[in-house]
């Protein structure tokens, strides 16, 4: 059986390939993906996500939604992705259109159209997920599970507490996270153990096809930020590690525990807090990943991203 899901995204070098890993995996079925502002405005995410779809040579359709968080003021990640959000290889404008339906009325009516069968896979800021639980709050017990990257159960990076998708949007990311809804989070604790090291690179660049060498240009350009900033051997594939759990769900563990976003000023604004021994005896609300099969991983994309042309 194939599981229904909207990949919310910013598109970012690895949300690009968040969306190669889901448009080539036949457990999936994409039944949309919707753009929020984040590594960089919303017309580039917005663009940016049309030509991957078209790079896998699919027309799923594409959906643009908010441009600016709930409440704080816009931060972005060029210093990360580059001016366009996709810097490293040359793209056309993407031919597929836009969708005229705005992707929170797109994820509310999807929602009521299968209840209970939609996965919904934030991997920006989570302010379009918020918006359509607002609007629309009746979808809350019809939403089949939500798989988040964001957060982390350590350090943050883009401030010392906090992760960048969640400090993106702290209010949108407590009203996800308190929802009630089935929640699984890919935080950086997990996502910094899966690196595209040299070695790896490699392996996409020896499937020889067009979609392997746009990988190897998007890490190459990818990697530059986290070797000067962690000195990490390769970028951390931080949201395709979603998809992934959702194909190969083995190649991960989880630790259900109590996670709340902190929203109050100051240092720690933006940070996951994340209850891992227990010490609240707050109910547990969401599965935290704490480890992968990092080489797993990378053989389930470089196998996936592989039947692309
Ligand atoms: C997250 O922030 C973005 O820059 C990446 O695309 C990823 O979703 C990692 O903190
Ligand atoms: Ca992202």
């Amino acid at each position: 059986m194939t599981r229904k899901i909207i990949l919310d995204c910013d598109p970012g070098h690895d949300d690009a390939i968040a969306i190669l890993l889901a448009l080539s995996s036949h457990e999936l079925e994409v039944l949309g993906i919707t753009t929020v502002y984040g590594n960089v405005g919303l017309e580039y995410t917005s663009r940016n996500a049309r030509i991957m779809v078209e790079l896998a040579g699919k027309t799923t359709k594409v959906f643009a939604g908010a441009s600016r968080p709930l409440l704080r003021e816009r931060i972005s990640a060029e210093n990360v992705h580059g001016k366009s959000g996709l810097e490293g290889p040359v793209f056309d404008e993407p031919k597929l259109p836009l969708e005229a339906q705005h992707a929170v009325q797109f994820i509310i009516d999807s929602i009521f159209e299968h209840p209970n069968e939609v996965t919904l896979v934030p991997v920006g800021a989570f302010t379009n997920i918020a918006l359509a639980m607002r609007l629309e709050p009746k979808i809350i017990p019809l939403i089949g599970e939500i798989v988040v990257m964001g957060g982390s159960t350590t350090l943050g990076n883009t401030s010392p507490a906090a992760e960048f998708n969640i400090l993106c949007d702290p209010h949108a990311a407590s009203i996800v996270f308190s929802s009630g809804v089935k929640l699984t989070m890919f935080g950086l604790n997990l996502t910094h153990q899966c690196l595209a090291t040299p070695d790896r690179v490699a392996k996409f660049k020896a499937l020889n096809s067009r979609v392997g060498n746009v990988t190897v240009q998007l890490l190459e350009f990818f990697k530059l930020a986290y070797n000067k900033r962690y000195g990490f051997a390769g970028p951390a594939l931080h949201d395709p590690c979603t998809i992934a759990y959702l194909i190969k769900p083995e190649l991960f563990t989880v630790q259900n525990m109590h996670v709340e976003v902190d929203v109050l000023p100051g240092p720690s604004f933006g940070r996951t807090v994340c209850d891992v021994w227990d010490v609240t005896g707050k109910p547990a609300n969401c599965d935290v990943a704490m480890t992968a099969d990092a080489d797993g991983f990378f053989d389930l994309l470089i196998e996936r991203l592989g039947t692309l042309e």
